[in-house]
């Protein structure tokens, strides 16, 4: 499925409305100046897994260019503009993921921690009547996240078995992510 229509059907099945397309735009302000502080404390954790700090390290400048693009990410996240672009350039980043070898059970404890810091940093800031809208806005666009993440995965996974390049899960989903982005070498 497309990642348009994939978006649009994960809408309906989290039970996004507009109301919580409002909280999460009315939440930008708060979460956005976080969003650099939240990338540290996310590396920080990914470098504290040694499998994980093996593939940060892997190649000179990505601790420094996935800081950049993870606090993008973050700030993403209350943009408020769940189109089809949005979930073309998520659908993109669970590809790259799986193409230099990030495994597919590092990710969902990785969504965990982000969820973590960016409730704690609610439930500082947030007065207690509009803390309950604020976190169930969050999780449905979290959810959203993960399954189009998930996603990627399995359509890279996929791809790659029918390239017949190689029958081990895990080098196929690496050379199918790899020929969905169009990367030669
Ligand atoms: C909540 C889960 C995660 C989010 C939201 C996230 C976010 C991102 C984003 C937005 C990018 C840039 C993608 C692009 O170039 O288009 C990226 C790249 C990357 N991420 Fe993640 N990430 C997550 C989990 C992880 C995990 C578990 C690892 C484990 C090591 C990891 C390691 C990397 C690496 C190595 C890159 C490539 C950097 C480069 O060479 O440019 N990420 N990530």
């Amino acid at each position: 499925m497309e990642a348009k229509a994939l978006l649009a059907k994960l809408i309906d099945r989290t039970g996004l409305l507009e109301h919580h397309v409002h909280t999460l735009r009315r939440l930008e302000p708060l979460m956005s100046p976080m969003a650099s502080e939240i990338a540290l404390a996310f590396y920080d954790y990914l470098g504290r897994d040694e499998e994980m700090r093996a593939i940060l390290w892997d190649a000179p400048g990505r601790v420094e260019r996935l800081y950049q693009s993870f606090a993008d990410w973050y700030r993403g996240l209350f943009c408020g503009n769940y189109d089809a672009e949005y979930a073309e350039k998520r659908a993109r980043i669970g590809l790259v993921h799986a193409a230099i070898g990030v495994k597919p059970s590092f990710i969902m404890p990785a969504f965990g921690m982000v969820q973590e810091l960016s409730l704690e940093h609610l439930r500082n800031t947030l007065r207690s009547p509009e803390i309950y809208s604020a976190v169930e806005a969050f999780e449905k666009i979290m959810s959203i996240e993960a399954a189009l993440m998930q996603d990627s995965y399995m359509q890279a996974m996929e791809y790659g078995y029918r390239l017949g390049v190689a029958a081990d899960q895990e080098k196929a989903l690496v050379a199918g992510a790899r020929a969905m982005l169009g990367k030669t070498n």
